[in-house]
């Protein structure tokens, strides 16, 4: 098991004059630590993979292993194993052949290759299997003699790319819990991509969001949760998703308020401050659906809106409020009254919410 750097990697496709898949990545992962790399279709997560897996070349920039650069190690020569969503199993070898493949490659005796057959598919629960050819398999169970063939080596390090991505959804929720128990016992070094944020949040140590080629924000799931860098993760983290409205930092008596479309929205003392220290005059502020409350109670702060949407979540209820040309979304009840069309009073967290740069997007609280 060894740590990964990623220093000053880029990764042009084309002329180094075009745009990067990857531009100026700069990541560090602990020995057996567990890293996420999230961000939607196209932002570079397949490309950062295969560059760390020696499929794809480096443009410019290191990766290192254990102190070691690889850039021109040949991925068999890393000490890497691969699951990737695509994965291939042998159509014509039983479970326990394509389980066994890399071993055999690696000339190790068969008595051994049984043992960590044994072992490996023992953990993901696939041992009664072991006569079966991929035809006889579900999804679920191809997927984890894929995993198997990957993790019967012990290798350094630990790729995963999508591997989950098509299973459906009550298999894909225990392939995660699955996932995870199995790296904490193996204690591999893994690096996992996903455009999915819960899969990323609930199962890694720590997350790279990625956008564009370009990572966002590299920290623990609840840091990215509470704290996002910047108006982009923000939205893209968290479901239901986060609101986002246009404000204007106002002096009022000694503080300051929010003013959105000229109602004023109190703030609590603490981001009162980091406010009226800030330059910034035109903000967005950001609030979770748990933060917000729709109903029909007038009070001192309240917005008033109309219904837009409701949708049932099952033990509760997003109901999604217009405010203008503005959505605001909160978590309600499933005795929530209110109809589409319905007038209601809109109420924000004073304390719980995130600030962010109207012209930059960059978090200011
Ligand atoms: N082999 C390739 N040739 C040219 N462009 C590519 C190639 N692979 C990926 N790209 C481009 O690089 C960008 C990042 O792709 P990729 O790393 O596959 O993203 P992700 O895995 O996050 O969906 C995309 O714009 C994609 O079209
Ligand atoms: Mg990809």
């Amino acid at each position: 098991m060894v740590d990964v750097k990623i220093e000053n990697v880029y990764k042009y496709y084309g002329s180094i004059d075009g745009v990067a898949a990857v531009h100026d990545l700069n990541m560090d992962i602990k020995n057996g630590e567990f890293v996420a790399i999230l961000g939607p279709s196209g932002c570079g997560k397949s490309s950062t993979m295969r560059m760390i897996s020696g499929l794809e070349h480096i443009s410019a920039g290191t990766i290192s292993f254990g102190g070691n650069i690889v850039n021109n190690l040949a991925p068999k020569d890393r000490d890497i194993a691969m699951v990737f969503e695509n994965y291939a199993l042998y159509p014509h070898k039983t479970v326990f052949d394509n389980v066994a493949n890399p071993l055999k490659l690696a000339k190790v005796s068969s008595p051994e290759i049984t043992e960590r057959v044994k072992r490996a598919t023992q953990l993901l629960e696939i041992d009664h299997l072991l006569d079966r050819r991929p035809q006889e398999l579900s999804g679920g169970q191809k997927q984890r003699v894929a995993i198997g063939r990957a993790i019967v080596r012990q290798p350094q390090v630990f790729l995963f790319d999508e591997p989950i991505a098509h299973l459906d959804a009550k298999l894909r929720a225990r392939m995660r819990s699955e996932l995870k128990r199995l790296q904490v016992d193996l204690g591999v070094t893994s690096l996992y991509v996903t455009h999915d944020q819960l899969e990323a949040l609930s199962m890694a140590d720590r997350v790279a969001v990625m956008h564009e080629g370009i990572l966002q924000q590299y920290d623990t799931p609840q840091a990215i949760y509470e704290k996002p860098a910047n108006a982009w993760v923000a939205t893209f983290v968290g479901e239901p998703q986060m609101s986002l409205i246009e404000c204007v930092i106002r002096q009022k008596g000694s503080g300051v308020v929010l003013d959105f479309e000229g109602h004023e929205i109190a703030v609590g003392a603490k981001v009162g401050k980091v406010l009226a220290a800030s330059k910034e005059r035109e903000v967005l502020a950001g609030f979770r659906p748990n933060h917000v409350a729709i109903n029909t109670r007038k009070t001192a702060g309240s917005i008033p809106g109309i219904i837009y949407a409701r949708q049932l979540l099952g033990g509760e209820i997003l109901a999604e409020a217009q405010v203008n040309n503005t959505m605001i979304r909160a978590r309600v009840n499933t005795d929530f009254s209110l109809q589409l069309g319905d007038k209601c009073s809109v109420s924000l967290s004073k304390e719980d919410l995130n600030v962010f740069s109207a012209d930059t997007g960059v978090a200011i609280y």
